[in-house]
């Protein structure tokens, strides 16, 4: 079954009308039509609010809040509110409160004070979504779920009683026999063997290292743990709703949670971005990797931003404002990648309470003396126009190998050098997006049919499978480019012996004796075989041997002066590139300019650095989105593409002028 959302991009954000008096509300509506709100995540911690006690339920100031929102035209995604449990269910049961690996017990007055395998919790929880899902499921307002909210944001990881006898039920699931965990967790060394289940604690505080195959399962087991909830969730209101979409809303590149796992339970992706804009050219880097890679979980169907800040947030140590334009660029960008509803946290900025700092749509001033709800109002009239590209969806040819398994072993501790996964996923992605070469993140197990050039970043930990569908993708054509730390271990984080990396040596046509790590303000220099040119590079040096391959740089400096850095291997009808280290931004340049000619990638449109160009695509029309992120105005080249500009309303042809800090959105005419 589809379940659809409104057929309009969706504009609004959390609201809470229970931390303010109901005289408020009426003002709240008036404001949200005035700014073209159409959506709002309702009841997202209101848990206390709607259950006051174990037997005593509130639904009176929920109903007359969504009556009102539907007599408005305000449709509602309804959260389940188990995000942050009543004090009153641990006070009862302290046995539901998470605990750190350290033994320490979190307390209640945060929020997420709950140990996601607690049963007691789970119990809890499931009767408050089964009562809201059986109030609200034919309300006019309800058109989605929010499930939860931010999955294990603040608890990472839980060492609970009931979480360690989870993790054994779950190491019982996957292994059956102590004989098979033993062997997998390679427990022959340090004397760790286990002779029975009741042994096997979470990777709690030891003295020294912990075993990393424990730290891996611990970390699969963590993911299932918080997505078991999800689904107790989900059951519940399948049952009550089978025709409302539901969501919870990701955090991008999120390390606890294996959000490739998870995708497949939700109907539409929904995420949370909050790049720091004092840094504004890395802010909006930051911004379209966290959307590609969120769209790509479920690249059929246009996410949504469930939350981001109108100006600034109130938790790091220094919160810079959102200055005027920033946060319509931001906004305008989501779509440009994909989504097809931009939402903030949260409607009104609260008056109490930890989040008081916090930005919100309406500020703690008028709104008529507002420039953030000016912008809010201007927005929200400009995302009106722009329901034709509702749909659309984004097609690339470039993808980034991301595996949250991979990320997890590479980062345990233990390792040759530090290798910061994510980052080096997002700043390879940092290339292609300042080229505007459009990019996904794949799991080395998809389909890599529709790519001309798959990028394999650090892809430490690489099954048997994943290494063959590099491979076919490579003798079919394509073009890889695999890094340094790549298929070292196999899905237990056992080395794969042979000569790194073994299961790729004929695809890559090398094989690395040994490594370089460096540490941090040391480098080494790389010289291109053909330009001879120089560039520094850093962090890591692979020492490797080619067999089929062909070096394309070699290093210039330390032990293995003249050795190969980079190569280039021919591998059935395609080549394989392998980059052994870490290079400065012109030497990744070079290399990445002359593998994009390889593989045939390019931008839809030329256009000026610091200008964003993407395309969306339906059956009904082609999007080219252009976004400026300069002070001065832009003039970009249209080519032969004409169209109308669904912004201003004007035609575009020949050249597409950008006003400093402006978007352009070209419905193109075929
Ligand atoms: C998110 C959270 C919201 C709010 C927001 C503040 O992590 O889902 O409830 O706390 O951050 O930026």
């Amino acid at each position: 079954m589809t379940r659809t959302l409104p057929p309009h991009l969706l504009y609004g954000g959390d609201y809470n009308p229970e931390q303010w008096p109901e005289s408020v509300w009426a003002d709240d509506v008036r404001l949200m039509r005035e700014a073209g709100v159409n959506i709002l995540c309702v009841g997202i911690f209101s848990w206390a609010k709607l259950q006051p006690s174990e037997k005593r339920f509130d639904f009176g100031w929920l109903d007359r809040v969504l009556d009102l929102l539907a007599a408005n035209d305000i449709s509602v995604c309804l959260a389940t509110a188990t995000a942050s449990p009543p004090p009153w269910l641990s006070k009862k049961h302290p046995a539901i409160l998470p605990v750190t690996s350290d033994g320490i017990v979190l307390q209640v007055g945060s929020r997420q004070q709950y140990s996601p395998s607690s049963a007691i919790y789970r119990r809890y929880a499931a009767a408050l979504v089964t009562r809201i899902a059986n109030r609200y499921r034919k309300h006019p307002a309800v058109v989605a779920w929010h499930l939860n909210n931010e999955y294990a944001c603040h608890l990472h990881e839980c060492h609970s009683e009931a979480s360690t006898v989870a993790f054994r039920q779950w190491l019982r699931a996957k292994y059956k026999t102590l004989a098979a965990l033993n062997a997998a967790w390679g427990t022959a060394f340090w004397s760790q063997l286990y002779g029975h289940w009741e042994e096997i604690f979470t990777p709690r505080r030891a003295p020294y290292h912990t075993n990393p195959t424990q730290c891996l399962d611990f970390k699969r087991f963590t993911s299932d743990a918080f997505l078991e909830l999800y689904k107790m969730e989900a059951a519940i209101l399948r049952k009550a709703t089978p025709h409302l979409p539901l969501t919870t809303n990701f955090m991008g590149f999120f390390k606890p949670l294996d959000y490739r796992a998870w995708a497949a339970e939700l109907d539409f992706i929904a995420w949370d971005s909050y790049p720091d804009p004092v840094d504004e050219a890395s802010a909006r880097h930051t911004g379209a990797a966290g959307h590609d890679l969120m769209r790509s979980l479920k690249p059929e169907r246009p996410f949504v931003l469930m939350e981001q800040a109108t100006s600034a947030v109130n938790w790091r140590p220094t919160n810079s404002p959102k200055r005027p334009g920033l946060m319509r660029l931001g906004s305008l960008q989501t779509v440009a990648r994909g989504g097809d509803g931009v939402m903030f946290f949260q409607w009104r900025a609260s008056k109490a309470g930890a989040e008081k700092f916090h930005s919100g749509l309406i500020q703690h001033i008028p709104p008529e003396q507002s420039r953030v709800f000016a912008e809010v109002k201007a927005l929200g009239a400009e995302l009106k126009k722009l329901t034709p590209v509702v749909g659309s969806l984004v097609r690339n040819k470039v993808a980034i190998v991301v595996d949250w398994h991979a990320w997890w072993a590479v980062e345990t501790e233990s390792k040759p050098g530090r290798i910061d996964y994510a980052a080096w996923a997002q700043s390879l992605h940092g290339w292609f997006y300042e080229k505007n070469i459009g990019v996904d993140f794949v799991h080395p197990d998809a389909d890599l049919t529709g790519f001309n050039l798959v990028v394999a970043p650090a892809l430490y930990l690489l099954t048997i499978k994943s290494a063959a569908n590099l491979d076919s993708f490579v003798a079919r054509g394509g073009t890889l480019l695999a890094t340094y730390f790549t298929g070292i271990v196999d899905e237990n984080e056992h080395v794969v012996l042979g000569g790194y990396p073994a299961l790729l040596r004929k695809t890559l046509g090398l094989w690395v004796e040994e490594w370089a790590p460096y540490p941090d303000g040391r480098t080494n220099e790389i010289k291109f075989t053909r330009s001879r040119q120089t560039h520094a590079c850093s962090q890591w040096c692979d020492l490797l041997h080619l067999e089929s391959a062909s070096a394309i740089a070699t290093y210039s400096k330390d032990f293995f002066a003249g050795r190969p850095a980079i190569t280039k291997n021919n591998h059935g009808q395609g080549t394989a590139y392998y980059l052994g280290t870490k290079l400065d931004s012109a030497g990744l340049d070079q290399l990445l300019t002359e593998i994009s000619r390889q593989a045939d990638v390019s931008a839809p449109l030329a256009a000026p650095a610091g200008v964003e160009i993407t395309q969306r695509e339906s059956a009904s029309g082609k999007f080219i989105f252009a976004l400026n992120y300069h002070d001065s105005p832009v003039k970009i080249p249209l080519g032969k593409i004409r169209g109308k500009n669904l912004i201003t309303g004007d035609s575009v042809s020949k050249y597409l002028k950008l006003a400093p800090l402006d978007v352009a959105v070209v419905a193109v005419e075929s």
